[in-house]
């Protein structure tokens, strides 16, 4: 059996086994290697991946489950070669480090700036109570948030 998968507006067919983790089948099969499997255990959000628009962690989500769904993943966000709004923020800002959670918290900052764009300096961080940096104060990454708010 397939499973027919819409990934960056792709429509592809997948040979795993239904319960495989979306994450292994983004990575594995379709080379999509942005969202991470850091933990797999869906406490990091390094996995993130934004399925019909919602954030979502791909370590804990069988790919059976997001057939036919609207799958975006770090690699969908930019436009024609320009990045969204808080990619341009945060590369701007210096704010990435070893990088290992930037694509999960990329994908959790566009969904913020998508739905909403009043966002204040505590909406950022409830929006990344979920993704976890070991290596950045979280301040830049929020600081490039607003600016992106701003810029919109
Ligand atoms: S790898 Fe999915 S939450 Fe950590
Ligand atoms: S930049 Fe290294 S874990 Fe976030």
């Amino acid at each position: 059996m397939s499973l027919s998968l819409i990934v960056n507006s792709n429509h592809v067919a997948s040979a795993a086994d239904p319960v495989t983790p979306l994450v292994d089948v983004l990575r594995e099969e379709l080379h999509l290697t942005g969202a991470k499997p850091v933990c797999r255990e869906g406490f990091c959000g390094a996995c993130m991946v934004l399925v019909d628009g919602e954030p979502k962690l791909s370590c804990l989500m069988p790919t059976a489950l997001v057939a036919g769904c609207e799958i975006r993943t770090i690699e969908g966000l930019a436009t024609q070669g320009q990045l969204n709004p808080i990619q341009a923020a945060l590369e701007a800002s210096d704010a990435v480090q070893c990088g290992m959670c930037f694509p999960g918290m990329v994908v959790s900052l566009t969904h913020l700036l998508t739905t909403r764009p009043d966002a204040t300096r505590d909406d950022i961080r409830a929006a990344l109570t979920g993704n976890i940096c070991r290596c950045t104060g979280y301040e830049r990454i929020i600081e490039a948030t607003l600016l992106a708010l701003v810029a919109k």
